[in-house]
């Protein structure tokens, strides 16, 4: 009888053939599924699988502590981060150019740039700090709610508590502006509003909706102080295992997966305000820029000296 079994299972795996050996790649990102992240992680995931003919499976997994995640990234308990650049400057700090108020002017100049030889030449620099930058995806530019009161001008900002990335550029920005800038990760944002700790946060359009900070938010504020790439990072060990045809078609997948993330955003950029509108915001949609950029320019020179100025030459200058 016992023997009997053997052999049928001996049969069954011949004709099943050999276990498809299967490599598990997590992606961490710090958003919901339905978000632009998500739609970037979904599209990667597939790209990839279908390529691979579903010899790497991609686990996507949520943990809103960016920086957590870069760590394990960097050693190696998680293979991807999908995240913005908020804390990656304290890995890479070469990459807080990006994080400079009012550097620019669009979404047409911030892509363009991200995808000319200026942004190539900045993921290059993810190797020595023992990361690799794979691909730029988007976050983008951050607008101020806050629940006490609305913010027309600069002066509004005097006193208010601010939720800030952990980002020394954007802090010392806030502080010029007479915030009291608060930084922590974004998992401990909703209790620290619901709590008063902080006031109010910054963030782009599509975090906002994707999760619902309306209903601990009042007023938005259509700020764009500042546009917030997201990135694609990877374990540099986990990427050498692959072959040079999985890593082609792993970047091919990445470029699919910032095409969904982009598109993602500029839907969210179009339906989005409304959206939070009807949701019961108030918002603030005439803003002066200038006088934003005047109340920063204090604290401009002291921020861009730490930085490459040439590089932020380059970026102002890109048409
Ligand atoms: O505010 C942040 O920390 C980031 O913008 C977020 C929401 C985690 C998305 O990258």
């Amino acid at each position: 009888m016992f023997r009997r079994t053997l052999a049928a299972a001996g049969l069954a795996t011949m004709l099943a053939g050999p276990a498809l050996a299967q490599t598990q790649l997590t992606i961490q990102h710090p958003l919901p599924l339905n978000s632009h992240y998500g739609a970037g992680a979904t599209a990667l995931k597939e790209a990839f699988e279908r390529a691979t003919s579903g010899r790497y499976r991609v686990n996507i997994q949520r943990n809103d502590n960016e920086r957590e995640v870069i760590e394990s990234v960097q050693i190696g308990t998680a293979e991807c981060y999908l995240g913005s650049t908020g804390p990656v400057g304290n890995f890479v700090p070469e990459v807080r150019t990006l994080d400079v108020p009012f550097l620019f002017r669009d979404y047409p100049h911030a892509r363009g740039v991200l995808d000319s030889e200026i942004g190539q030449q900045l993921l290059t620099r993810f190797q020595p700090r023992g990361l690799v930058g794979v691909a730029w995806l988007e976050n983008g530019f951050r607008h101020l709610t806050n629940s006490r009161r609305e913010v027309n001008a600069p002066a509004d900002m005097r006193g208010l508590k601010v939720r800030t990335m952990e980002n020394q550029v954007h802090m010392r920005a806030f502080t010029a502006l007479g915030a009291l800038p608060t930084p922590m990760a974004f998992s401990e944002l909703v209790p620290a509003l619901q709590q008063g700790t902080v006031d109010g946060q910054e963030n782009p359009i599509p975090v906002i909706v994707a999760n619902n900070l309306n209903q601990v938010q009042r007023f938005l504020t259509l700020t764009g102080h500042v546009y917030s790439p997201a990135v694609l990072i990877c374990n540099p060990a986990f990427l050498a295992r692959m072959s040079a045809a999985d890593r082609n078609a792993f970047n091919e997948a990445a470029r699919a997966a910032a095409r969904a993330n982009r598109d993602r955003v500029s839907a969210d950029e179009a339906s989005g305000v409304e959206e939070l509108r009807r949701r019961g915001m108030t918002v603030v949609t005439q803003v002066d820029n200038a006088a934003f950029q005047q109340a920063l320019s204090s604290s401009a020179g002291q921020i861009e000296q730490q930085l490459d100025r040439a590089l932020l030459q380059r970026i102002r200058d890109w048409r």
